[in-house]
């Protein structure tokens, strides 16, 4: 269970996805937000929704480029002056660009690289620079189930930046076991959003409502580490981890 209500929930990505229902789920259940992402316009109509909706909470918004570092602590620290608290941060800004290696598209492995591994570690450096000055904070950090194990073609640079996400999660979690600071990573597997959008034969795939249902639900009670939706991923989970990797390069496709 929790150690503490956490009044206040700073999401990264927030302007589609699983970021945007991330904020409507949590707002619904009560929680204040602070919401980044590039697309400002997206923002504002959610900004706008979610007041409608819960007129005794507090909605702010702010347009963030992960790959800008100094802005990344900034919008945090203003975010942070603005609640007073941030009581928990969800680290979840990413893309799925990628193609097979050597192929002629560094650009986009990199685009990827960047944005899901060394925008991640940008916003847990800020993120955990609030937290260890509080003393008491949530880190939430979005994984995915590709980083199981390594992926072919064009999830390869995709699965290392999530195992890689999921490891820095890890290192803290062990750092950090007797404080009083929390750290969770998500691993989703496929949730209908705007990155797989032109995706049609995605094994399990779910709902966006639905997926991100069981992603906000194991992130309340502020599980270590959650597969999500647990039926099927979680027994596909052990599978992708033990299994041979001949017989997982079948499983993915
Ligand atoms: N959907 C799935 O099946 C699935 C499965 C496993 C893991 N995930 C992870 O879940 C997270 C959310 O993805 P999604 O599926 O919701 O995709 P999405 O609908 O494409 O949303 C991605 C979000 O990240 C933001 N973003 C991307 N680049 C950014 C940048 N440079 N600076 C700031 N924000 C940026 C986008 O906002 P702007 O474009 O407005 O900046 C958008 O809000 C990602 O980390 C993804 O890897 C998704």
């Amino acid at each position: 269970m929790p150690a503490e209500p956490r009044k206040t929930v700073l999401i990264t990505g927030a302007s589609s996805g699983l970021g945007e229902e991330m904020a409507r789920q949590l707002a619904a259940r009560g929680h204040d937000l602070a919401l980044c992402a590039r697309r400002l316009d997206r923002l504002e109509t959610l900004k706008a929704d979610l007041e409608s909706r819960h007129p005794g909470q507090r909605f702010e918004i702010r347009a963030l480029d992960v790959n800008d570092d100094d802005a990344v602590f900034e919008v945090f620290a203003a975010f942070k002056a603005d609640f007073g608290t941030i009581d928990r941060v969800v680290v979840n800004a990413g893309l799925g660009k990628g193609a097979p290696l050597g192929t002629g598209r560094y650009d986009a492995n990199k685009q990827t690289a960047v944005t899901n591994f060394v925008a991640a570690l940008a916003q847990t450096e800020a993120a955990m620079q609030i937290f260890r000055e509080q003393d008491a904070g949530h880190l939430v950090m979005i994984s995915s189930m590709s980083a199981m194990r390594g992926m072919p073609k064009t999830a390869t640079t995709y699965a290392a930046t999530k195992a890689g996400v999921a490891h820095l999660a890890e290192g803290l979690r062990a750092e950090l076991m007797d404080s009083p600071i929390r750290i969770s990573v998500i691993y989703p597997g496929y949730i209908r959003s705007e990155m797989n959008e032109k995706v049609k034969n995605a094994p399990f795939m779910v709902p966006t409502e639905k997926g991100v249902r069981a992603m906000v639900e194991a992130i309340e009670k502020e599980k270590p580490r959650a597969h999500v939706p647990a039926w099927p991923w979680v027994p596909v989970g052990a599978a992708m981890k033990h299994l041979p990797l001949p017989v997982v390069r079948r499983l993915l496709g």
